[in-house]
């Protein structure tokens, strides 16, 4: 059955609203009482794999991106990220012990299912993270895995970008387990964080207020760059693709360390600059490239906890607090901000939410 907008004006809203209670389900899907993590078919051993390829479009590619690094960092395996349009042209050598994955919230973009069948025969195991798991890219997969998100009706992904990442970090933990990366005790850890998400995630909702204030000032904006750094970039670059897809403004990301090697040029008073920064390892560099920008009038909307922000906000144009969060888990929290700031900005433009101009919500002809 189609969702109605329960209330809500948009369906984005409403889908926004939804993350607490898909999340949650998405993880209890996966993680039973005793915290094992069962994947749909038991023979996705990661110890099989040495790498890992991931492809993708549009805002699931940018969740592929967010996993490398747990992937990498948890699991200590090798993870290629690419757009389904590059890879399925360039037809790369596919090394054998390679676990091919494939992230689609529809199943059916046709780019990621030709990159899909370009990897039959050559990779040696085939999954996907699908939200439609009647769709043909799971029926094409030796594995799939549903998001659990429910039907995602607005063209700008919300509700489905973080539940692919909810499934993206169970399996960077099933394969940490495998490979013997973490230990029992992390793995608690680990889980009772991502049971704590859909509460943190309610806690970033009631930011709401001052999540439009601050999309009340970025809306005559023509161009706005996002600054994130670590897992942080690839939210960065999800959080600007929001908002030029609803919004019509202008606006890129870039890993913050490489401020310094281009976008500081176009920094001036007329610039919005997203700065999305957990207190975390990596704080004090993200917070000393924010000052390169304040010190040329750049105005920062300022994302962090209440600790980044008591020693960071002074002289930024707008602060948005997050409540603190396990350090893996803040690409899912701090989606909810990036969302509802595209939301809000667009909300102030008067454009389409829903059905922004040009865009489909599933892209099936190339
Ligand atoms: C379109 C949609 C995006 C989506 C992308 C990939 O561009 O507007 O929201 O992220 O396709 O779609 P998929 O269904 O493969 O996740």
């Amino acid at each position: 059955a189609r969702a109605d907008k329960a209330g809500h004006k948009h369906f984005m809203a409403k889908e926004i609203s939804e993350q607490p209670g898909v999340i949650g389900e998405a993880v209890s899907h996966y993680v039973a009482a005793d915290n094992t993590i069962s994947l749909p078919d038991p023979g996705l051993d990661f110890t099989k794999f040495d790498r890992i390829t991931m492809v993708a479009c549009g805002t699931a590619y940018y969740a592929c991106l967010t996993a490398k690094y747990w992937f990498e960092q948890i699991a200590r395996l090798p993870v290629e990220v690419d757009f389904a349009s590059e890879f399925r042209y360039r037809e790369p050598p596919i090394p054998g012990r390679t676990l091919a994955m494939f992230v689609s919230q529809s199943g059916e973009t046709a780019d990621t299912l030709a990159a899909l069948r370009y990897c039959e025969g050559k990779a040696d195991k085939i999954a996907s993270v699908v939200n439609v798991i009647e769709s043909t890219i799971a029926r094409e997969s030796d594995l799939a895995l549903p998001i659990h998100a429910g039907v995602e009706i607005g063209v700008a992904s919300t509700k489905a970008f973080t539940c692919q990442l909810t499934v993206l970090f169970l399996m960077t933990l099933k394969a940490a387990l495998d490979r013997g990366t973490i230990t029992q005790d992390q793995l608690a850890d680990h889980i009772s964080a991502l049971r704590s998400m859909p509460s943190l995630i309610n806690i970033a909702l009631e930011q709401n207020a001052a999540i439009r204030d601050a999309a009340q000032k970025l809306s005559p904006a023509r161009d706005v760059l996002f600054l994130g750094r670590g897992a942080m970039f690839p939210l960065a670059l999800e959080g600007a693709l929001k908002l030029k897809e609803i919004s019509y403004i202008h606006a890129e990301a870039y890993a913050s360390g490489e401020l310094k090697h281009g976008p500081i040029a176009l920094i001036d008073e007329n610039v919005p600059v997203v700065v999305m920064a957990p207190r975390d390892r990596l704080f004090d560099k993200t917070v000393s490239n924010m000052q390169e920008v304040m010190a040329r009038k750049g105005k920062v909307i300022l994302i962090s906890d209440r600790a980044g922000l008591e020693e960071a906000a002074e002289g930024t144009w707008a602060q948005i607090e997050m409540p603190p969060v396990a350090d893996a888990l803040t690409p899912i929290l701090y989606a909810i901000p990036a969302q509802l700031l595209a939301y809000h900005t667009a909300i102030a433009k008067g454009t389409d939410v829903d059905q922004p101009r040009n865009l489909a919500k599933s892209v099936t002809v190339e």
